[in-house]
């Protein structure tokens, strides 16, 4: 995919992160130049020097916090940034029951603080990090936009919570340029294998977690329930390249040219069971991933796709990389670095 390149300045909130990372290196590859604030909660800034590496060029680095008004107010000032992609956020679901407040500090009001920010900078475009999770357990499958909005735990609440400021703001300043991307289930990595997801301790989600299996950091993957209404009886999700995810954020950007408001889920239209993923997995890396069916999760649902019209029709965008793609990118990123981004 082809984008228009302008010699602009972006600022990546969160853009150390899994997905900021990978947005990153397109957009300084696009000819952006990019400033990333990032307070490496959840990330390395090695992530950020091999995406210079890669790119042949340099983000400006800022270590930060998106509460900080003042440094965002320093920030903006500095440099003549004309739009946000904003990744920074917490995203661990078990960990927001445990601490809400600390979900709903960090998420909401550091959005909050950003947005004051962007408005006393008079900089009103930004492209925002969401999650099909604001879709709770949906009544069918494939998701559309219009679907009814539901969370059900406070790292979902936050999501909501934003998406209702950004409408706001829009109402009240119809002049905003606003994309909210809803993302699935980000998996696999930049095929150079030197960028990809580094989770802290034990994996939450599905394709981490069994990467470590195959890369023999963990013994076994528990699947949670064999006894969904699903084609295998697991839980089917819709698992999209991050490459494609990070391609989708400058479909956005570009988008907001012309549009004002646009809320896009960014998924593949494709369905599969936690026996596919560990299947494909297993092909592609030729190592066994030894499972056991445990019980289902609390709060997990049976299924969630997108029907990707909408994002297609919008955004001129559709994720292009299919399952193999996805289970190979992240086994080399896996293999290449076993311990992630920690420099033995
Ligand atoms: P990530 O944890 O890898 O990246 C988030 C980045 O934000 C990290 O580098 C972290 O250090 C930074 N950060 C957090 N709080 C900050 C703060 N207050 N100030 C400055 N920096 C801060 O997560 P990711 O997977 O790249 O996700 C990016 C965004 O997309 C998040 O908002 C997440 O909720 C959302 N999202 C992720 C997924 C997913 O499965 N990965 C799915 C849907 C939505
Ligand atoms: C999780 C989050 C969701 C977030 C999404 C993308 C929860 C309850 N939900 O959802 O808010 O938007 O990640 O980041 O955490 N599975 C196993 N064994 C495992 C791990 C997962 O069987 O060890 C199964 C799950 O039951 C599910 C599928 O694999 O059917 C995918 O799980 P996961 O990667 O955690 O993503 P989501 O459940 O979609």
């Amino acid at each position: 995919m082809k984008f228009k390149s302008t010699i602009s300045t972006v600022l990546v909130t969160g853009g150390a992160g899994y997905i900021g990372s990978h947005t990153t290196l397109l957009l300084l590859q696009a000819g952006y130049d990019v400033v990333v604030l990032d307070n490496f909660v959840n990330s390395k800034p090695e992530a950020l020097r091999r995406v210079a590496e890669i790119a042949a060029r340099e983000p400006e680095i800022i270590k930060g916090d998106i509460r900080d008004s003042d440094l965002l107010d320093q920030l903006f000032r500095n440099f003549s940034i004309f739009a946000v992609i904003h990744f920074a956020g917490l995203k661990a679901v078990g960990e927001s029951v445990t601490n809400p407040l600390t979900y709903y500090e960090n998420n909401v009001c550091g959005t909050v603080s950003l947005l004051q920010a962007m408005t006393r900078a008079n900089v009103t475009r930004i492209v925002f990090s969401s999650s099909a999770t604001v879709y709770g357990d949906p009544a069918s499958v494939p998701i559309r936009e219009d679907f009814p909005l539901k969370a059900t735990n406070p790292y979902g609440a936050t999501k909501l919570y934003i998406e209702e400021i950004l409408r706001d703001i829009y109402r009240s300043e119809p002049h905003w340029r606003i994309a909210i991307l809803r993302y699935f289930n980000p998996a696999g990595a930049h095929d150079s294998g030197m960028i990809g997801e580094d989770p802290c301790g034990v994996p939450n989600n599905l394709i981490p977690y069994i990467a470590q299996v195959a890369v023999g950091k963990l013994s076994e993957l528990s699947i949670f329930g064999s006894d969904y209404d699903t084609h295998d009886g697991t839980g089917v999700r819709d698992y999209i390249h991050v490459m494609d995810l990070a391609e989708g954020h400058l479909a956005a950007l570009n988008a907001l040219e012309t549009l004002s408001l646009i809320t896009c889920n960014l998924g593949t239209g494709i369905g599969y069971s936690v026996l596919d993923m560990v299947n494909t997995f297993s092909e592609v890396s030729g190592k066994p991933i030894p499972y056991r069916i445990s019980n289902r999760r609390l709060g997990d649902i049976s299924q969630c796709y997108t029907d990707p019209t909408h994002a297609r029709n919008t955004l001129n965008w559709k994720a292009g990389r299919g399952l193999t793609q996805i289970c190979g990118d992240h086994w080399r990123w896996q293999l290449k670095n076993p311990n992630g981004y920690k420099l033995e």
